[in-house]
């Protein structure tokens, strides 16, 4: 791949600007703050994705957290296409049994990911385990999630910036956007 001189020139759209994030994270910290009042939570990032928003999230809840973070990726497919089938690349550190659990996710597209995540967490006997995904794409899914928090529905589009990737590149960007077409026909 090709090291560009500026990333956002490669940007044709901006679906989510900074603030806006930025607004809807503090909006979402706030809501689980009083959910969970009383109670101690046990947040679960999974890596790579939601990198940023688990960071900005945690910092806007008022209880006592817990993090800890899980990597998985799946099997084959292309960078745009999920084959549902899960491989775990980094398991949790610390035991969820008994624990309140909320799951920080950066993207729900066809839930397949998610739904093996919550399979696999569930057979940990947490006390409870919830959602919470920045962005929601309902367009693609393919299984039924019950997700609890979600920060954007968003169309069937391709999204980078702010954790997610293309290409493993973009994740550094302060918003979401869509890339221009050309990008993606440069890399075939
Ligand atoms: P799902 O299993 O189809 O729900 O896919 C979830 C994962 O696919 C996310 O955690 C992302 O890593 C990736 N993904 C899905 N849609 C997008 C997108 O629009 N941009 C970047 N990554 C995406």
């Amino acid at each position: 791949m090709t090291r560009r001189a500026d990333l956002a020139n490669d940007v044709a759209e901006v679906l989510l600007t900074e603030a806006e994030i930025t607004a809807r994270v503090q909006e979402l910290g706030r809501r689980i703050s009083e959910d969970y009042a009383g109670r101690e939570l046990t947040l679960v990032s999974v890596l790579k994705g939601s990198l940023p928003f688990m960071a900005d999230l945690m910092r806007e809840i008022a209880i006592p957290v817990q993090i800890d973070l899980m990597e998985v990726s799946s099997y084959g497919g292309t960078a745009t296409e999920n084959t549902g089938l899960v491989r775990i690349l980094k398991d949790l550190s610390s035991n969820i049994d008994g624990r309140d659990v909320l799951v920080v996710e950066d993207i729900i597209d066809t839930g397949l990911t998610l739904n093996y995540l919550m399979r696999y967490l569930r057979g940990k006997n947490p006390a409870s385990l919830r959602i919470c995904t920045l962005l929601d794409k309902p367009a693609r899914r393919l299984v039924e999630i019950p997700v609890d928090y979600v920060g954007f529905t968003i169309p069937d589009r391709f999204v980078i910036g702010y954790g997610l990737d293309y290409g493993e590149i973009y994740r550094n960007l302060r918003f979401v956007g869509v890339l221009r077409p050309e990008v993606y026909a440069d890399q075939g």
